[in-house]
């Protein structure tokens, strides 16, 4: 979000949250800092009051962030708060954590043993994106160079589905790379690989599969793309390289799903990238971009920190940060192992499968992704009813619940969606309470007689991530 002095209002904050045990001489100014000093437990009540009444994170079925971490996981995060990963040589033991989840990343992946696989920790999965991104746009520069390319007739491009998330945008726009954004099949929801290479030419600097759709958490058929490329490649003047953007799945497939080839299996996949922070299980602010080979990523973006008197290879878009989330991922790698992912991901699915059951029983829906991919509930309305999607999550939200509705991307816009995206601490009391909220929203809306919007109404409105 960015801020101006044009969303100011102008009250203050008034008093002292518990005026009759404490209080505050003077109202508390919103957009100015305060003159004086007040004690730290009144500025903590006051603040805990000023976030009230946020949603409740579990409650929100429309990220696929990280809302609960166990007690054990907590307090190593806030003991360890005060931790700048950046600094290798002050917390060498932080640095080799780091380095560890690399490794057990890269052996999820699949990355071959015998190349150099290269990988770091990052903010979250845009941080990554924007790092295998420039690492591939570098080394195509490199490579039409070589073939005698004229890198300056036209821009670089990247191809991608429609589907992409908007840190993609951010990606070509801060870098200036055309984006070729490739229709998501109406059918699969996903990248159709027979599209691709219509939109690949000379200066495609690489294509993205996205193990993942933000918006239906389906798959792109990452195997199909690699098997187009590798054709491609055998006559290509500069060999057009796969990312994949496994943002969500990154950490879901390979416990759900180890036989699904969508890694570095692949001989085209060259760069991979996760959010720790959606099924690595951390609280956000974590992610990991992991490279097949030091081929892959140009030593020109590499920058070396100093570690223990010498030095140490990062490649980074922030500096300082705290560690506290590379040290959560590592306590999760350790207290559930590849079998506790499994069966914290399984049950997950079991809810998603549940959820998706009730709104398919309920006969006004079509169900648009696929619980075989991510654990994502997606959904139109297909019956000829009073109200919409929109008025369904007003009334979801009435009793707590966050559910977003907005339409498909570009060209399938028409279709507006609900998602739910099923996360580990969606109980399965949780998810019974749910489905009977749903069926009484939409008794509710059945029975209304005030709905006064006309069904060809568009435009995103409600509750939206
Ligand atoms: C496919 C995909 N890529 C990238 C991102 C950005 O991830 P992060 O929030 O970790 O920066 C997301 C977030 O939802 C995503 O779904």
């Amino acid at each position: 979000m960015l801020y101006s002095k044009n969303d100011k209002t102008p009250e203050l904050e008034t008093g002292s949250p518990l005026s009759d045990l404490i209080t505050v001489g003077e109202d508390i100014p919103k957009y100015e800092l305060p003159k004086e000093p007040m004690g730290g437990l009144l500025a903590y009540r006051a603040l805990s009051d000023m976030l009230l009444d946020e949603g409740m994170a579990r409650q929100n079925l429309a990220t696929f962030c990280q809302t609960y971490m166990e007690p054990e996981a907590e307090k190593i995060l806030s003991e360890t708060l005060c931790k700048n990963a950046i600094d290798k040589s002050e917390y060498p033991r932080t640095a080799e954590l780091e380095n560890r989840c690399v490794n057990i990343i890269s052996k999820l992946w699949n990355a071959p043993e015998s190349l150099s696989y290269l990988g770091t920790s990052t903010v979250g999965s845009s941080e990554a994106c924007m790092l295998g991104g420039m690492a591939m746009k570098f080394r195509w520069r490199k490579k039409a160079e070589a073939a005698g390319i004229d890198i300056r007739e036209k821009s670089p491009n990247l191809v991608i589905s429609s589907g992409y998330q908007v840190c993609w945008e951010k990606f070509c726009v801060y870098w200036d790379i055309e984006m070729r954004a490739v229709q998501m099949d109406a059918e699969d929801m996903s990248l159709n690989p027979k599209d691709v290479l219509s939109y690949v030419d000379d200066y495609t600097i690489g294509v993205v599969g996205i193990l993942g759709i933000t918006y239906t958490g389906r798959y792109d058929d990452i195997e199909g793309i690699d098997k187009i490329l590798t054709a491609y490649n055998k006559s290509a003047k500069v060999p057009v390289p796969i990312h994949v953007d496994a943002a969500s799945g990154g950490l879901y497939a390979p416990f759900i799903e180890p036989e699904r080839v969508w890694d570095f299996r692949l001989e085209n996949v060259v760069s991979i990238n996760t959010s720790g922070h959606k099924y690595g299980l951390v609280y956000p602010g974590i992610g990991w971009v992991i490279w097949r080979d030091e081929e892959y990523l140009p030593k020109e973006l590499i920058f070396n920190v100093s570690y223990l008197g010498g030095s140490m290879p990062t490649m980074a878009i922030n500096f300082s940060h705290s560690a506290s989330q590379i040290i959560g991922q590592y306590f999760n790698f350790l207290r559930l192992g590849f079998e506790g992912y499994k069966a914290v991901h399984e049950r997950t699915r079991d809810i998603a499968e549940f959820l998706e059951k009730t709104v398919r029983q309920t006969g006004f829906f079509e169900i648009l992704g696929d619980t075989k991919h991510l654990p994502v509930v997606c959904y139109r309305l297909t019956s000829d009813v009073k109200w919409t999607l929109y008025d369904l999550s007003d009334r979801l939200q009435m009793r707590g619940w966050q559910v977003p509705t907005y339409p498909l991307p570009k060209d399938l816009d028409d279709i507006i969606i609900h998602r739910y995206v099923c996360r580990a601490d969606f109980s399965k009391s949780m998810a019974s309470d749910f489905s009977e909220d749903f069926k009484a929203s939409i008794q509710e809306l059945e029975n209304a007689v005030g709905i006064t919007h006309s069904k060809e109404e568009r435009g995103v409105r409600g509750f939206t991530h």
